[in-house]
């Protein structure tokens, strides 16, 4: 059930029960990173393939060395200038850290989240949480806790309600071959406020094959109802005719479009308040019973290019 008890969050935590937890970018799916029995039951209850690696979410940049071990001077700037925050580090692991986190991988993801609730969860706790977003593989993140609830009334049973998600999308994934920083995953930290701390990033090739971040695989963060995405949304709209219509659009309603169902994500065009919003209203329209959504591209510089990162993957190919 949907709670603002954070007492009852982390004694459930501590019985190794699975809670959804707000954070600043979408609900995470937390349960204790050091318990096996509790991260079997996060894969569980995600229908998560085991490929597929969990982040560590920690207190603060403190606690980092008791996940990670060889952690580069850059990955340390980059901890001090974005935690709490939205930015995923993908380190050398410490030797306890369960493959389960980690895919059986030598590296492990972790971040200290931005949200007051999630923090007091960990402070109340001797352990740090593992969390992926909390929607089944491969559909839409939550932003609320009542999309957690439409996802998994059944299978939690406290969900922390912790308002909507100030940022509303993933973090920014950084990992670093040798002392260059890779982007892993574009999220609520743009490229550009990430180079201007390290340099130019490498940029890992999206592979469905070899992902290096599942994050990345082609088709995720899908609703179930058939999405394009176009910069031309008046015209795939003529060719929909007699459809039922749902627009995603960035600023402008289109015009003389009566019978579908318009989502308009920031008037004044900006992007942070359209990324805040776009998960949102992807899960309206998706319940609406449309026969079709049209995302309308966004400008593809800044959070852009995360925003457009993620329309593509809700795409059907
Ligand atoms: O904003 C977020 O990051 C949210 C909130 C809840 O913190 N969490 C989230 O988790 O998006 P999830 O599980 O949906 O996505 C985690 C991503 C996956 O793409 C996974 O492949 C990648 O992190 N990842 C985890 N460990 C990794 C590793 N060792 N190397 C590369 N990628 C890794
Ligand atoms: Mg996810």
């Amino acid at each position: 059930m949907i709670t603002t008890n954070i007492n009852k969050a982390a004694k459930a935590l501590q019985n190794d029960d699975i809670i959804a937890i707000p954070t600043e970018t979408v609900y995470g799916l937390a349960g204790n990173a050091y318990s096996e029995n509790a991260l079997k039951k996060i894969f569980a209850i995600k229908k998560r393939p085991y490929y597929n690696p969990l982040i560590v979410h920690i207190k603060s940049v403190s606690s980092l060395s008791t996940i990670a071990s060889d952690v580069p001077t850059m990955a340390l700037k980059l901890a001090e200038e974005f935690w709490p925050g939205p930015l995923t580090l993908v380190l050398k692991k410490q030797p306890h850290i369960s493959d389960l986190i980690t895919a059986g991988k030598e590296t492990v993801a972790v971040r200290v989240p931005n949200h007051p609730i999630a923090l007091a969860v960990l402070e109340k706790l001797d352990f740090p949480l593992a969390a992926p977003s909390a929607n089944p593989f491969g559909s839409i993140s939550p932003t609320t806790a009542g999309h957690v609830f439409d996802y998994f009334e059944e299978e939690l049973e406290v969900i922390l309600d912790g308002g909507s998600c100030e940022r509303g999308v993933e973090s920014t994934i950084i990992g670093f071959e040798g002392n260059q920083p890779v982007l892993y995953r574009y999220g609520s930290i743009s490229v550009e406020e990430i180079e201007r701390v390290v340099g130019p990033l490498l940029f890992t090739v999206n592979n469905d094959n070899t992902p290096n971040s599942p994050g990345m695989l082609s088709r995720h963060y899908a609703p179930i109802t058939d999405t394009y995405l176009t910069n031309h949304v008046a015209d795939l709209v003529h060719s929909f005719q007699g459809k039922k219509i749902g627009l995603l659009l960035y600023k402008n309603e289109i015009p003389n479009q009566e019978d579908a169902i318009q989502e308009v994500l920031s008037e004044n065009g900006h992007l942070h308040e359209a990324a805040t919003k776009l998960y949102a209203a992807l899960h309206r329209l998706d319940k609406s019973n449309l026969d079709v959504i049209i995302a309308e591209k966004f400008p593809d510089d800044g959070l852009g290019k995360t925003l457009n990162d993620r329309l593509q993957r809700a795409i059907k190919k």
